[in-house]
């Protein structure tokens, strides 16, 4: 797709990269909000077992990410927004086995990822941890919190609102191509895709 194509769309017209990404994949979110909320992940610690599922699925999909020196030198404190000790650590204060997956994690080996699409991934891994306040709360109603059992849904020391701001900030100020611009779009719809299918395959 072109620029020009692109313009056609409502999320062009928004002002920053981020506004875009947010933009194009807004029905996404929405779907997987409700299907995710549709599943009662917070009726039960079995029920949260299963959304805890979820999130170590798409956390170890996009993993190696974390380790990419090209988006290291792009983004702040990359190594420290990785999330995926901190659901296993979750799995082990609920004493719930760690699932075993045969498959390989969806993106792996950095030659392999184009670092505009791994832009688009992590723009939707962080964003989801604006949300995970939201779900914080409610699993706070099983007992559970940023010390026990929903450590991977905490916020960041300084504050999640500005932890996401330093990261949008260097997010909007790469400079890329009208092409690498849209593969970053392709980048998060994939993401959002990715989470979708594992919610489908979960919560069946
Ligand atoms: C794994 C599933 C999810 C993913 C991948 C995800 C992804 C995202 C992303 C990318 C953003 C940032 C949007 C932006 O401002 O650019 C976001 C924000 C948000 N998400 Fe989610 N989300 C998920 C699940 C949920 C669920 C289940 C809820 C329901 C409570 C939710 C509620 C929110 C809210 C309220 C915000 C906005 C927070 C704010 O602006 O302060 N999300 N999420």
């Amino acid at each position: 797709m072109t620029l020009a194509e692109l313009a056609e769309r409502p999320q062009e017209k928004e002002a920053s990269r981020t506004r875009r990404l947010k933009a194009a994949t807004r029905v996404a979110h929405e779907r997987i909000d409700q299907r995710i909320m549709a599943a009662d992940p917070f009726a039960d610690r079995e029920r949260y077992g299963l959304f805890l599922m979820l999130q170590y699925v798409f956390h170890r999909d996009l993993d190696c990410l974390f380790f990419d020196e090209r988006l290291d030198m792009m983004l702040p404190d990359l190594a420290g927004r990785r999330r995926l000790l901190l659901i296993e650590r979750d799995f082990a204060d609920l004493g719930l086995a760690m699932p075993r997956i045969d498959a390989p994690p969806m993106l792996s080996g950095d030659s392999a990822v184009d670092i505009a699409e791994a832009l688009g991934w992590l723009y939707v891994v962080e964003g989801s941890n604006l949300g995970a306040a939201f779900l914080l709360k409610d699993a706070g109603r099983l007992g559970l919190g940023e010390t026990f059992g929903a450590r991977h849904l905490a916020g960041a020391p300084e504050g999640r609102g500005l932890h996401w701001r330093t990261f949008t900030a260097a997010l909007d100020a790469i400079p890329l191509t009208e092409d690498q611009e849209c593969r970053a779009i392709a980048g998060a719809e994939a993401a959002f895709r990715r989470v979708h299918q594992i919610a489908g395959e979960l919560f069946a």
